[in-house]
């Protein structure tokens, strides 16, 4: 018997009631692909002739997903009354061509059906006695709300009973069913035109088409798989199983690649994941989707790396962070705390240390140094940097995009870069370093002549020499106004701390407030309040009159 086309059924508009989700249930991620995005990766491995996936209104997200598969089309399934239903809707949308094929239906929520359990199903129909209907099958160790495949005394399926509608006896059954069915177009579509929805849930299952092709004298068989395979999700706990499934299929695969991987449960890998030769992983790494790791690349420890090709040779991390849109060219190295973002990196490039490398393409042996800026983005728009081939930037070097480095040029450490910098030029943007002789021995006399003087008047002081200093540039006619302006501050800052004075005393220590009344009483005593208050007085004076000179001294410098 030649076989017939293949058409797959995709079942993917069902709510997902259960996950508690306002996402769609398909649009779940597993190793960081979508739930649907796995089935029809799996459903293309077999080459259908057309694919018709059933969704649920406004599901475009999960359409777009269709886009990336050859004679896939999608249809919208208004009303969800159960996997029947959806299957009914599917055919009415391949209309008459349905029934000479062979017709797939799989679920959108078992995302990791492997391609080899589906074609040993085609390959079971035809067999000798080729069966009109087949079903997938499994015993998993927790049978849970699965539906339990009756068999009847030849092997066929009699009938599937739905958790919702199974008693005791039948639930202690273990044999499930995996939601996957295949059978032929004509059979299956008359079938699911007769379903009925006279169940626990009011719906019409696609699992009574077992029930009434036996009643009909279809013949029907079971093809058993892999309980971790088949694992059906429809909660976040599923999900997380599924997840750890794919997770330790995933690193299988690439150790069978040749994968070094130095500790592998620590190690998070995607389904789109690709390696050379060679690749070691170190632990703790995050490898999101879309990345390619070339023959021979390192990932250090701790590092986080999606969309990006990283080229052979070279070497990531640790504590890399590598963003979509990225090359990092062979032989490069992007050391610790470097974030690369849509930026290429030419061969044997260098970003070691702390740096953040955006919209940016870095020639070939390029050197980032440590604290390394492309400011790419001006809180409007985003904008490119360009790094010639060979070129150096020093450590801390800021680069405001749009900019170009060109090849060879060096800029040096601490700059700002906002003008393009020649090719072999070198480019310094800083402030000027100077250098005052004895200047650091002076600055601490000044200090250390101060600290006796309390806090509120090393205040003052600092104010009255930053105003001194104004003074002290000013014309003769300015400084005088100058003069009256600081001597006024002075003023205020004393009745200031004459306010704050009581407060000072409660908190200090008693001896301390013994010599204040002590020689208070003296100062009374010798010539009266007031001419206490002169002194006070003459003595900011003089405070005063150092810092101008001091400000005068830095000045002629
Ligand atoms: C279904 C099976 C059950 C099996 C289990 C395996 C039926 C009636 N039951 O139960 O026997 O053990 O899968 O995982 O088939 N969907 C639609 N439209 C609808 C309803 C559902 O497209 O109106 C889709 C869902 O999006 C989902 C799939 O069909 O991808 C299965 O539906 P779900 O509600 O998860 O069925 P289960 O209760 O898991
Ligand atoms: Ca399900």
């Amino acid at each position: 018997m030649p076989e017939a086309e293949l058409v797959v059924v995709v079942l993917a508009a069902g709510q997902g009631t259960r996950m508690k989700s306002n996402r769609p249930k398909v649009l779940h991620e597993i190793a960081g692909r979508p739930m649907l995005a796995h089935v029809l990766d799996s459903v293309a491995a077999l080459a259908p002739d057309r694919v018709m996936v059933v969704l649920g209104p406004g599901m475009e997200e999960a359409a777009a997903l269709t886009a990336d598969h050859p004679r896939t089309e999608t249809v919208v399934q208004a009303q969800r009354l159960g996997t029947g239903h959806a299957v009914a809707i599917a055919g009415a949308a391949l209309g008459q061509a349905r029934d000479a094929a062979d017709v797939l239906v799989v679920c959108g929520d078992t995302p990791l059906l492997r391609p080899e359990t589906l074609r040993a199903m085609v390959a079971r129909r035809y067999q000798a006695d080729a069966p009109d209907l087949l079903c997938l099958a499994f015993r998993p160790p927790h049978p849970n709300q699965y539906g339990r495949v009756v068999l009847d005394e030849d092997g066929g399926v009699r009938r599937i009973v739905e958790y919702a509608d199974a008693d005791e006896s039948e639930r202690a059954n273990d044999l499930c069913n995996a939601g996957v069915v295949l059978g032929d177009g004509a059979v299956l579509f008359s079938l699911v035109g007769a379903l009925g929805n006279d169940n626990a849930k009011r719906e019409y299952y696609l699992t009574d088409v077992f029930a009434l092709g036996a009643a009909a004298g279809r013949r029907s068989a079971v093809v058993e798989g892999d309980p971790e395979e088949v694992l059906g999700v429809n909660s976040q706990a599923d999900r997380a199983r599924a997840e750890e499934a794919l997770h330790m299929r995933l690193l299988g695969r690439a150790m069978a690649e040749g994968v070094t991987l130095v500790d592998p449960t620590t190690v998070w890998l995607s389904a789109d994941t690709r390696f050379g030769r060679d690749v070691v992983i170190e632990p703790a790494v995050y490898v999101g989707p879309g990345v390619s790791l070339g023959d021979g690349v390192r990932v250090r420890a701790f590092s986080y790396l999606e969309g990006v090709r990283v080229e052979s040779g070279a070497v990531i991390g640790p504590f890399a962070r590598l963003r979509p849109g990225s090359v990092i060219g062979p032989d490069a190295r992007v050391g610790n705390f470097v974030e690369v973002k849509n930026a290429v990196l030419g061969a044997g490039a260098k970003a070691n240390h702390l740096s953040y490398v955006g919209d940016t393409a870095v020639g070939e042996r390029a050197n980032i140094g440590a604290g390394t800026i492309t400011c790419n983005y001006d809180g409007i728009a985003k904008h490119r940097t360009e790094i010639g081939v060979g070129a150096f930037i020093g450590s801390n070097t800021a680069l405001v995009a749009p900019v170009r480095v060109g090849d060879r040029a060096i800029v040096g450490a601490g700059s700002t870069i906002t003008r393009d910098v020649a090719a072999d030029a070198l480019a310094v943007a800083r402030g000027e370093q100077r250098e005052v002789p004895k200047g650091a021995a002076r600055f601490r006399a000044r200090r250390g002549g101060r600290k006796a003087v309390a806090k509120t008047a090393t205040k003052t002081a600092a104010k009255t020499a930053a105003g001194g200093k104004k003074a002290a540039e000013a014309t003769p006619a300015k400084k005088s106004a100058a003069k009256k302006a600081a001597s006024k501050k002075t003023a205020a800052k004393k009745t200031a701390s004459k306010k704050t004075a009581p407060k000072k005393k409660t908190a200090s220590k008693k001896t301390a407030s013994k010599t204040t009344m002590a020689s208070n009483k003296a100062a009374a005593k010798k010539a009266g309040a007031k001419r206490a208050a002169g002194t006070k007085q003459a003595a900011a004076g003089k405070r005063r009159a150092a810092s101008q000179s001091g400000a005068r001294g830095r000045k002629r410098r």
